[in-house]
């Protein structure tokens, strides 16, 4: 049974509607019953907001599970209460498992095993090609009529072009996106980090951020082709950023995300941290210039979403040289952190502009219904804490993995609830059983 509850005298910040000001927020029976200045309800639970922002349900388009097969490093459970713990109501997780998700019987499984164990929503997503080979076509009704909400290769660029074609347009007509990992394979070559300056001093190889800009234009142009929806997966090369501003001008349907640590660190991480393999994502952290193009870029509208790219790895993925290591960060519990601290305190972006794009935006374009406040929506709430302070200790996570490159930064701003279908399942950084 879900109780009634009254979130009171908050800041409200509902991008779907426009409102960003004070108010209170009814929930009863798991939906949104009310939001209003001066609400009075009778025998609700009345969690008092003041200094919070009361804002939708955050919502992950972009977070590796792991399960099935590599239940070692996370699992539905595991990664579904790290969520909880940095905020988010729902999480859409990739297809990169093993086996991975690429048949109808693999997202019911997913699913069945996010009814077992999970604490907030799970939205799969299933693989465009079998095996995540690039080679032959899953079967995008079936893999819809199973649940999946999108579909992408994410860790494996499609490089070809007309197995992408036919991939987008099949998607197209069961409605759903395809998310694209853009990275064109024979410039990107073996690069562990970004090709700059400081892959040239630590004589690491790199890759250059126009190998991400060359699949992004290839992708623009199947989208003009085909009008299918194609959305571009952690955006990292300012090259790219001009790429999707261009297609956006042009009307085409093209989105995008970013990441907070492309958001936050640039490839002098690398060196700072002394090779540590904890700063090694695909696609790499990049330069000042591309840094700053992705932040006024997330500012103005042309990335749509902020996702974390959640990838959990163990140890023994990680404590091997540099060009061995396992890429990837975990992203879930320290993404509002990271953001709060890096964008909106120095006044790169506001709280309204961040809430859409963790909320609002990455459920519109993946068309869930999620990330609003309206009145008979599910009651999918996060609550931040803009002033807190906090330091990012990884033995505190709740996820399996502690692969991070921000332990022990000092942050401002957290997660202070999170409230799935009216229940609360995190208070105060603890997640609820
Ligand atoms: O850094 C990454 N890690 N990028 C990807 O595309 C895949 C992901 C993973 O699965 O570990």
């Amino acid at each position: 049974m879900s109780e009634r509850l009254l979130i009171r005298g908050g800041t409200v910040i509902d991008p779907a509607h426009g409102y960003h000001g004070p108010g209170d927020v009814l929930v009863d029976n798991g939906v949104i019953a009310a939001v209003g200045v001066n609400l009075d309800a009778d025998g609700a639970k009345v969690i008092d907001a003041g200094g919070f922002i009361v804002a939708p349900g955050f919502v992950d388009m972009h977070v590796h599970l792991r399960e099935p097969g590599e239940e070692y490093k996370e699992d539905i459970a595991s990664g579904t209460r790290a969520a909880a713990a940095g905020g988010f109501t729902s999480v859409v997780c990739m297809a990169n498992t093993r086996p991975p998700i690429d048949t109808e019987g693999l997202v019911r499984f997913v699913l069945e095993r996010v009814r077992q164990t999970g604490v907030v929503n799970v939205f799969p997503v299933a693989a465009i090609t079998r095996g995540l080979e690039g080679k032959e076509l899953t079967e995008a009704g079936s893999l819809r009529a199973a649940g999946a909400v999108a579909l992408s290769d994410d860790g494996h660029p499609v490089a070809d072009a007309e197995l992408m074609r036919a991939a987008v347009q099949y998607a197209a007509m069961f409605g759903l996106p395809v998310i694209d990992h853009c990275q064109d394979s024979s410039l990107s070559a073996d690069g562990v980090m970004h090709q700059g300056y400081w892959s040239t001093v630590l004589g690491l190889r790199g890759q250059p951020g126009e190998a991400e800009a060359l699949q992004v234009a290839r992708d623009v142009m199947l989208a003009r082709m085909t009008g299918a929806h194609i959305h571009i997966a952690h955006v990292s090369s300012r090259h790219s950023v001009e790429l999707i501003r261009r297609a956006k001008e042009e009307g085409l349907n093209i989105t995008a995300e970013v990441t907070p640590h492309h958001l936050v660190l640039t490839d002098a991480i690398v060196n700072d941290m002394g090779y540590d393999t904890n700063t090694k994502t695909n696609p790499p952290v990049r330069e000042e210039a591309d840094r700053r193009a992705l932040r006024e870029a997330l500012r103005d509208g042309v990335i749509d979403a902020v996702a974390t790219d959640h990838a959990p790895h163990q140890q023994d993925d990680k404590l091997v040289e540099y060009e061995y290591a396992a890429p990837g960060i975990v992203g879930l519990e320290t993404a509002i952190g990271l953001l709060s601290t890096e964008l909106v305190e120095p006044g790169w972006l506001d709280w309204g502009r961040l809430v859409a794009a963790m909320s609002w935006a990455p459920a519109r374009l993946l068309g869930l219904r999620r990330g609003t406040l309206g009145v008979g929506e599910m009651a999918d709430i996060t609550i931040i804490d803009p002033a807190y302070r906090w330091v990012v200790d990884p033995q505190r996570f709740y996820s399996k993995s502690r692969n991070t490159p921000f332990a022990g930064r000092s942050l401002v701003g957290r997660a202070h609830m999170t409230i799935v279908a009216g229940h609360v399942v995190m208070q105060e950084g603890k997640v609820l059983e």
